[in-house]
């Protein structure tokens, strides 16, 4: 588990870079802000990050613009194969791994980020990965979610009924089938396993949110 929508990257990841610059118009407002969203995350991250589902490796850059020490684990071998093409990529090692089994950095990490990834998993795996990740880190320690989430379930079913409206097929499907995260719930999450948080709002679908041990 947690890697069941794999299969999805692979036939997306030659397009997936077209589609976060807004190309693909049933996904717009989902990516609406997108260089926003890395660079707030990057700014946030301390010094040394694992990065979970690196994908075409555009945060990884942000990160490294910033002189960030960066672990990348990404399960698909597409998009891997696309980040390490992009030339400011070239020396980076992106680990094949997912966000509950990779091989562990041989370094300290003071943070742990992701993009558009954390909807992949369910409702336990979240829980068991936040839990994993707060023995990883050390006291002050962030971590750092960029995805779709919603504030109810009301909300989550209004966007899936605008989606249908508006013929954007896919964009509902997907709505349907991922596990789009309850705000409620995450906060839950964190505070059980000893996080305090904070959540910004980036577009009608994307919230940041920051975790502290
Ligand atoms: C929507 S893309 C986001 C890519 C990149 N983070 C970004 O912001 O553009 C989701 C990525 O998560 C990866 N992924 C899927 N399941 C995963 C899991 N269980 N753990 C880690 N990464 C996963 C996919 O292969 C894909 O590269």
């Amino acid at each position: 588990m947690g890697r069941e929508f794999l299969h999805v990257f692979t036939d997306w990841a030659s397009e997936y870079d077209s589609s976060i610059q807004g190309h693909d118009k049933e996904y717009a407002e989902v990516f609406r802000n997108y260089p926003t969203i890395l660079k707030i995350i990057a700014d946030k991250a301390g010094n040394s990050v694992i990065e979970f589902g690196s994908g075409t490796g555009n945060l990884t850059k942000e990160l490294i613009l910033k002189n960030k020490q960066v672990y990348p684990v990404e399960p698909s071998p597409e998009m891997r194969e696309i980040a390490n093409n992009k030339p400011e990529l070239q020396h980076i090692t992106f680990i094949d791994g997912d966000m509950e089994h990779f091989p562990k950095p041989n370094f300290i990490i003071d943070t742990i980020v992701s993009t558009f990834v954390f909807h992949h998993l369910n409702g336990d795996e979240k829980q068991r990965v936040i839990q994993q990740y707060y023995d990883l880190l050390p006291p002050g320690g962030k971590i750092i979610f960029g995805d779709t989430m919603f504030l109810s379930e009301a909300s989550h079913f209004k966007k899936i009924n605008t989606a249908l409206e508006e013929n954007k097929l896919n964009l509902a499907k997907d709505l349907q089938r991922e596990y789009y995260p309850l705000i409620p719930d995450i906060e839950t999450y964190f505070t059980n396993a000893g996080f305090t948080t904070r959540f910004i709002q980036m577009n009608s679908y994307v919230w940041i949110v920051e975790a502290q041990k």
